[in-house]
């Protein structure tokens, strides 16, 4: 078993840690951070971490790229990345030390020439066709089709998870991928339906899994199902999505029943709340959530 995460949008996440961030003045920054990131590589950490076969793929350029390999390697994270010409973006995080708040400066991602393109879909193919379950994560860099993520699920016969937003959320979902995971707000954007259920059906893929942050997942389609974590989790709620498709991912590849898959992502998603960095989760509240979380059947 092993699962492909996709990544076209790679980034660099640097953080940075001030005692307070004050607009318009200067800051001593204690001890800067940074790592690879990007929303297919937090699935991947979470994964790794539990043990599971990942492999990461993507788009990656210039020295930016390089230290993004050199970072996956240094984690023991399989990577096969697909070089492009233009330099991969960096995400900075100041965390402001006495409010306990993140500000975040996302670049927008290089742009991707369509020999690029068509280079990253000759080997996503053997990959994906390798692969027990493929994630495709996050946004689209600049020069890709919009469609990008329906191509990539029409492209294989494994099942795909899909979690993106906008345009590429509708497009990719007509496709039909296995399961979509977006939030709340995210699928109201995508549908134009306040309902979930609504939008759920509206938006199609095999199962859709809605998340409300602090209120858990419902997911609607091939199963109806819906869990809630025991309690509100204080901490950095960002990543906790990516945790929670990595659940998703493992369960569908051990092909898991869904009350089960359900639990199984609110309890490590919550676990992800309480660890710092997005990719990471607390491994002992994982396990204390676990086995408090039952999935409930919908009326
Ligand atoms: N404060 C919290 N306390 C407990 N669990 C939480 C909290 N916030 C999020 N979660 C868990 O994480 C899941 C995903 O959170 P959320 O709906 O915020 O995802 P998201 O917006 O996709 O996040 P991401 O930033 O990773 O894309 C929720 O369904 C829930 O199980
Ligand atoms: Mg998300």
């Amino acid at each position: 078993m092993t699962v492909l995460t996709v990544t076209l949008n790679l980034a660099l996440d640097v953080t940075y840690g001030v005692r307070r961030l004050r607009p318009g003045s200067m800051h001593r920054v204690a001890q800067p951070a940074q790592r690879a990131g990007g929303k297919g590589v937090n699935v991947a950490r979470v994964l790794h971490a539990l043990g599971e076969p990942v492999i990461v793929t993507g788009l990656s350029g210039g020295s930016t790229g390089r230290d993004i390999d050199a970072d996956l390697e240094a984690a023991g994270i399989a990577a096969d990345l697909v070089e492009i010409a233009a330099e991969t973006r960096r995400t900075l995080t100041v965390m402001d030390g006495e409010a306990g708040e993140a500000t975040l400066f996302n670049e927008p991602g290089p742009p991707v020439s369509e020999a690029e393109w068509n280079a990253f879909l000759a080997r996503y193919e053997t990959l994906a066709g390798e692969a027990t379950v493929v994630v495709l994560s996050g946004s689209l860099p600049r020069g890709l089709p919009e469609d990008a993520y329906a191509t990539l699920i029409r492209a294989t016969t494994t099942p795909v998870i899909l979690d993106a937003d906008g345009r590429a959320l509708r497009l990719g979902a007509a496709a039909g991928p296995r399961i979509v995971k977006p939030n709340a707000a995210e699928l109201a954007a995508a549908t134009g339906e306040s309902d979930p259920r609504t939008g759920a059906l509206k938006l199609g893929a095999g199962a859709v899994v809605v998340s409300r942050g602090s209120g858990g997942m419902t997911v609607y389609g091939e199963s109806d199902w819906s869990a809630v974590p025991p309690r509100d989790v204080r901490g950095n709620a960002t990543g906790a999505g990516d945790a929670a498709v990595a659940a998703l991912a493992r369960g569908l590849a051990a092909g898991s029943p869904w009350p089960d898959r359900l639990a199984d992502a609110v309890a490590l998603s919550a676990a992800a709340v309480a660890a710092p960095l997005a990719g990471d989760f607390d491994a002992g509240l994982y396990a204390t959530l676990r086995a408090q979380v039952r999935a409930v059947p919908l009326p």
